[in-house]
């Protein structure tokens, strides 16, 4: 008679914005269970959710690196798409093999999994495969209020959530339109963004936040940014108008 082996718990782990110290004890404790973890990277570069998880890896442990084929900066377009759509399905394919064997993979993810995290792509296509379980994780954007030392919204205020890779003309239209906001993947997006910034009228509100909670944090009012300085790890926070300015 074959033995059937029990197959792996698939933990998709939200590591927190950069400081060690930001990682849950729940993403501690899985982290450290697992047999397997798996992270993503920019080609050639070392992953940020393993950095920030390194005190927590044990010797040992399996790790799987899933490198990006491309730099997520390149313009969206029809190719791009069907190479990361491939990527995942290959990152995916990866992971159900060792989850196959019976081992369980923690699939470390920057700040929280479920929010613009990459984890999802391979969430999507495991979960109803596999048993699977979400630690969520501090947000950048949570960690880039709070070393403002600002409140991002109070009251009845609404908080916009934007990409810096949308359109020029979509973005200013959401930012005219919001009280509070916050716009991610800036990198070479960030001229771009400070114009709409500008032309929404909360130039002076807004700040510059980049790799918030790592050693290499740097903040400024964002009309001084440099946009030619901009790594993607960076966000426009634009707080609460209630917040005191500085
Ligand atoms: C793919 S999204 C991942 C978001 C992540 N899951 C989260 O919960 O914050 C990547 C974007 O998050 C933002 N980001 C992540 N960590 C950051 C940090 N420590 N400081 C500033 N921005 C960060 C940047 O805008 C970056 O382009």
């Amino acid at each position: 008679m074959t033995e059937r082996r029990a197959r792996g718990r698939l933990w998709g782990v939200g590591v927190g914005p950069g400081d060690p110290e930001l990682v849950t004890v729940k993403a501690q404790r899985v982290i450290g269970a697992s047999a397997a973890v798996a992270f993503f990277a920019a080609a050639g570069r070392p992953s940020n959710a393993r950095a920030a998880a390194a005190s927590h890896l044990r010797p040992g442990q399996r790790e799987l690196a899933l490198y990006y084929p491309v730099t997520t900066e390149l313009a969206a377009g029809a190719g791009y798409e069907r190479l990361l759509t491939g990527f995942y399905d290959e990152a995916a394919d990866r992971i159900a093999a060792v989850l196959d064997e019976g081992v369980d993979v923690a699939v470390l993810c920057e700040g929280d999994p479920l929010f613009y995290g990459s984890y999802m792509y391979i969430h999507n296509r495991l979960a109803s495969r596999y048993r699977s379980e979400v630690v969520p994780g501090v947000p950048s954007i949570l960690a880039g209020a709070a070393v403002l030392g600002a409140p991002l919204v109070c009251r009845n205020e609404m908080l916009c959530v934007l990409s810096g890779v949308l359109p020029a003309e979509e973005l200013q239209r959401r930012l005219a339109a919001a009280e509070a906001a916050v716009v991610m993947k800036l990198g070479r997006n960030l001229e771009k963004v400070r114009g709409c910034v500008e032309a929404a009228g909360l130039l002076e509100r807004a700040w510059y936040v980049e790799r918030a909670t790592m050693p290499e944090q740097r903040i400024l009012p964002l009309a001084e940014a440099d946009p030619a300085r901009a790594p993607y790890f960076s966000i426009v926070v634009i707080p609460s108008a209630e917040a005191p300015t500085r």
